[in-house]
């Protein structure tokens, strides 16, 4: 009899514990689930909107905008979270990198517009950099860039100024009489045209970089990217939405170095994201429709500065998932430390109304024959 209870509850438990064992693999986060809630490994919702990904000294951190509940979560009123992680599955909360201000005169004020924060390492000068698009206030209208430095990866980051950038520079793709400034007519022009951040109708292509020219160019969705040579660059929206920027760094990456193109203007790109396989860079970016999700686009180049070519939507999958990009916007590609021509399509899918809830959609970038990238929706997937 005696036998008979142990003998059943050796059986009971191993079957209990076969059972117990996916749950607790799940538990530990060992692959990703796009759209679900992520937590980090305190058990508490990872909260990096808009981020990015550096890799530093063998573990990966996650740069990101911490959001709050409700509309209020819109804006600034914490400042950009870090998590660190060694194999980008599970993650250590590394707390609050950069603070907003409470001082209200500060550019970082708390209630501010604080956005898509991206972080790189200079090795020239040994600090980490972090960039961001700023506005001033609760509306887009500065469309500044911002950039914070630090001595060690996790932060406290000291933030340095905010700006328009490249003033006085002209782009280096333009020639002729599209480097004058306005005249005087095409100034009425523009003052006429309600720009709205999106498409409009009458956009000119060659006027809003022109009347910027003194003052700095406008930024907002960006991205920064360190090409192999140790060469920094900022990729952002500009010319209210409608035309993409590429601007080289300075050695220290503190600043613009005044070398900038124009690309695709008029085609209205944002949330650019940007890697770089077999010497081809890849660029994916969203169209212009606010926190609402639309058609990613894919662009190359076999130069950073250009020409670059558009390759069209790269999803695949059903018309949902292709229009509305897995209701997702692009913010960052993560290189697979180790594991060469592993990249991973790094999303947001924001939710405005309640923006702490804005969940991470990262998918794998797959290759064509041809070595083209594509996305596909996966519900559970590992690199
Ligand atoms: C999106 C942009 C976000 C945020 C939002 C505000 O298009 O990618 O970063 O700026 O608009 O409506």
């Amino acid at each position: 009899m005696h036998r008979f209870f142990i003998h059943t509850f050796t059986v009971i438990s191993i079957v209990l514990m076969t059972l117990c064992l996916p749950a607790a693999a799940k538990n530990a986060n060992d692959s990703f689930k796009p759209g679900e809630i992520w937590l980090d490994e305190a058990g508490t919702p990872i909260n990096a909107h808009g981020g990015g990904i550096l890799f530093h000294e063998g573990r990966y951190y996650w740069f990101g905008e911490h959001k709050i509940e409700g509309k209020e979560g819109n804006f600034a009123h914490v400042g950009v979270h870090c998590y660190s992680s060694e194999d980008l599955y599970r993650w250590k909360d590394e707390g609050i990198a950069l603070k907003v201000s409470k001082n209200p005169k500060s550019d970082i004020a708390k209630g501010g517009i604080l956005e898509r924060p991206k972080v790189v390492y200079c090795a020239k000068t040994k600090k980490f950099v972090m960039w961001f698009h700023l506005e001033i206030g609760q509306n887009y209208s500065t469309a500044r860039s911002a950039v914070a430095v630090a001595d060690t990866v996790t932060g406290p980051y000291r933030f340095i100024e905010s700006k328009r950038i490249n003033a006085g520079f002209w782009p280096m793709n333009v020639h002729g009489r599209f480097k004058e400034p306005l005249r005087a007519d095409e100034t009425e022009y523009l003052k006429k045209i309600q720009m709205r951040g999106g498409p409009v109708e009458g956009y000119p292509l060659d006027m809003i970089y022109r009347r910027d020219f003194f003052d700095g160019q406008m930024a907002r969705d960006m991205t920064v990217f360190v090409d192999d040579d140790g060469t920094a660059y900022h990729i952002y929206s500009s010319e209210e939405n409608g035309t993409l920027h590429i601007a080289r760094l300075t050695d220290d990456y503190l600043n613009h170095s005044g070398d900038w193109v124009r690309v695709f203007p008029g085609k209205f790109n944002e949330a650019p994201a940007i890697f770089k396989k077999n010497g081809k860079y890849f660029m994916f970016a969203s169209g212009c429709t606010g926190w609402s999700p639309n058609a990613a686009r894919l662009a190359v180049a076999d130069s950073i500065m250009g020409e670059w070519t558009e390759l069209g939507n790269p999803c695949r999958g059903t018309e949902e998932e292709k229009n509305f990009t897995f209701h997702s916007q692009s913010t960052f590609v993560i290189p697979v430390v180790g594991k060469p021509d592993t990249f991973i399509f790094m999303a947001d899918r924001w939710n405005p109304e309640n923006a702490i809830d804005g969940r991470y959609v990262w998918l794998p970038v797959l290759f064509d024959e041809n070595g083209i990238p594509y996305l596909e929706w996966r519900d559970e997937w590992k690199y």
